[in-house]
């Protein structure tokens, strides 16, 4: 189970993303005090967006050694690296363009040619990263969440939820008719701290069904996501929190634990 369990609402995406980008930060420093690098996978899509110009921009980017900084990506679709759907040229767009960080840094999950070749290529990359380790333990894992309660790539009933020893697989998505590549739930599970940062109105029923409703993970994937040894935490804005239960006062607005999966299977 997660060593801790935070939901925390904020009025505005904006806020989300800054928010976010100030526990990059703070990662990022403890990590590179602790272990002299920090590891983080980042989430593709568009919510991320944000929250990487916040990053790329004053007064975060001179926060941080970028020269410490490995990012990994949590999924990638089945493109070019210069495609428009590449969560990788999303991630170059709006941050690795702007920072001054070491290419040799950068770990890319290839796009082009064969899911399964480039699945299997990007987990000995990790395996060779994470050596000795029983699961990879990014200092930092960025999720989004689909509004079918899907991460990463990590979708309803897709045979990547069966995965328990590979860390990265190809998984064949039949709603979009696509391969992706994805972390599977146990490699996340083994990180130090998941953030998930989720905004607009779109995402408030998923949200409301994962945080207070059944546990079934088959249908809603990020229930899986319950992180070993590290923290887990949900960044919403009011939007995407608007179908959560109210908090029992106003000074409860910020903070609140995350209702024990009393249905837990
Ligand atoms: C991807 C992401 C995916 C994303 C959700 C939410 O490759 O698309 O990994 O899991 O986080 O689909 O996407 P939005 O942020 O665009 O709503």
């Amino acid at each position: 189970m997660p060593s801790s369990t935070s939901v925390r609402v904020f009025e505005t995406a904006k806020e989300v993303a800054r928010v976010a980008a100030e526990q990059f930060v703070e990662l990022a420093h403890r990590a590179a005090a602790e272990h002299g690098r920090f590891a983080v996978a980042l989430a593709g899509g568009n919510t991320p967006r944000q929250m990487y110009q916040v990053l790329a921009g004053d007064p975060f980017r001179n926060q941080i050694d970028w020269k410490s900084v490995h990012l990994f990506f949590g999924d990638e679709r089945c493109v070019p690296h210069d495609h428009a759907d590449s969560n990788y040229r999303m991630a170059f767009d709006t941050l690795i363009s702007q920072v001054d960080i070491p290419v040799s840094n950068l770990h890319a999950i290839k796009g082009e040619g064969d899911p399964t070749a480039n699945a299997t290529s990007y987990d000995a990359e990790l395996r060779a990263f994470f050596p000795d380790l029983p699961k990879p333990r990014f200092d930092l894992v960025l999720l989004g969440l689909g509004d079918d309660g899907h991460t990463a790539s990590l979708f309803p009933h897709t045979d990547a939820l069966r995965a328990t020893a590979e860390w990265v697989v190809a998984n064949w998505v039949e709603k979009l008719r696509e391969h992706r590549i994805t972390l599977t739930a146990p490699a996340i599970n083994g990180a130090a701290n998941v953030t998930f940062a989720v905004v607009g109105a779109g995402k408030a029923p998923a949200v409301a069904e994962v945080l207070g409703g059944p546990t079934q993970p088959e249908r809603l994937p990020v229930q899986m996501i319950k992180p070993e040894a590290g923290t887990l935490t949900w960044l919403l804005d009011s939007a995407a929190a608007s179908r959560l239960p109210k908090p029992p006062s106003p000074l409860a607005v910020h903070v609140a634990e995350r209702p024990e999966d009393d249905n837990e299977d």
